[in-house]
């Protein structure tokens, strides 16, 4: 596994994860931890499908994650996350086992499960933002939830994360931002499972959010490995685009993903800097673009699943009709974000 050095040293805007870079046996985890390996299994595979794009453009094809088993593409960066967390614990007993992450939602989903259904504590730091069915469903789980004020933006959050596991050492803090195993298990299983499903055909443009940027590029790497000349777009917020040198801001921005704000970039996308195009969305627009989605198809996407489809439609726009667009779908939106929507 020296890929996982291969990423290293990040230029990043935090300290370094604390966390063992050793290659992880998930076999071996899933046997010694059974609900681990029944997550693995329900698991990825999920559809590349064909989606409306523009007259004469070229055709989008979109990885949609909503059928994972907690219905975001959050749930393969969970089960990776904890997995290098598990092996780094050994055989220690898992009630010493104290996880600590933040999220914007989706990953706090999939985590909760996971750790309620190995009997271990979680802790999450969340903004105060995050929708009630995401809190009742942590606290029906057992989680513990801190909250930060929703207009300090998300950096605040992971900030109250990092100080927290500084503070209080006896918290396994996963930090899916510099954590290696969440860009890696991209690589292997989302991307992997993308250049199977293209089946020779050539991506020519990859188009996705960046929350960490453990799917842009993760996905990235897998893709070039066989089509060297794909191009990147990564959409963040019109509200905090990419490397924005203002102050983070409480704007609300579509699902699970943004610019840090003052200027920090996202480690992992600072891999390839000079290789992704940056392109932004606002929130209000994801929102009428979810209804204009689930109007054409009947199929519900969520808010970043919206800006990636609309910016892979700018992009087949510019391209022939010969040519292919791959974006992913990363879930289906919160009841919160249906309600508001109205349908
Ligand atoms: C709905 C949604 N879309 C996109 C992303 C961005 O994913 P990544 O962290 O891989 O950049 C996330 C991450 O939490 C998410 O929850």
């Amino acid at each position: 596994m020296t890929l996982i050095r291969s990423v290293e040293p990040f230029d990043a805007p935090y300290r370094p994860a604390g966390l063992s870079a050793d290659p992880v046996d998930h076999d071996a985890l899933h046997q010694r931890h059974p609900a681990y390996g029944r997550f693995a299994r329900q698991l990825g595979d999920t559809p590349l499908i064909p989606v409306p794009g523009p007259d004469g453009g070229a055709t989008i094809l979109a990885k949609s994650e909503a059928g994972n088993p907690e219905g975001s593409v959050k749930d393969r960066v969970a089960y990776a996350l904890l997995g290098s967390a598990l092996h780094q614990h050994g055989d220690r007993p898992l009630e010493e086992l104290r996880v600590l992450e933040y999220s914007g939602g989706n990953l706090a989903r999939a985590l909760s499960r996971l750790c309620a259904e190995l009997g271990i504590t979680a802790r999450f730091v969340l903004s105060s933002a995050s929708p009630r069915s995401l809190l009742d469903t942590l606290a029906e789980r057992g989680a513990l939830v801190d909250l930060v004020d929703k207009e300090l933006g998300f950096l605040e959050v992971v900030r109250t994360a990092l100080r927290t596991a500084e503070e209080e050492p006896d918290w396994t803090l996963l930090y899916q931002h510099r954590n290696t195993a969440n860009l890696l298990f991209h690589q292997h299983s989302t991307g992997a499972e993308i250049v199977a499903q293209l089946d020779g055909r050539t991506p020519d443009a990859w188009v996705a959010s960046i929350g960490t940027g453990g799917t842009l590029i993760g996905v990235l790497r897998a893709l070039r490995e066989r089509h060297p000349g794909v191009r990147a777009i990564g959409v963040t917020p019109a509200e905090l685009p990419y490397g924005s040198p203002l102050p983070p801001n409480g704007l609300p921005k579509y699902a699970g993903s943004g610019g840090m704000g003052d200027g920090l970039k996202q480690p992992f996308v600072t891999l390839h800097d000079s290789e992704v195009e940056h392109h932004t969305v606002s929130y209000p627009r994801c929102l009428e673009v979810m209804a204009e989605f689930h109007e054409l198809t009947g199929t519900r996407i969520g808010s970043s699943a919206a800006a990636n489809w609309l910016t892979a439609k700018e992009i087949a726009a510019s391209l022939p009709s010969s040519a292919t667009v791959v974006t992913v779908f990363p879930d289906a939106g919160t009841p919160e974000e249906w309600e508001r929507i109205g349908r």
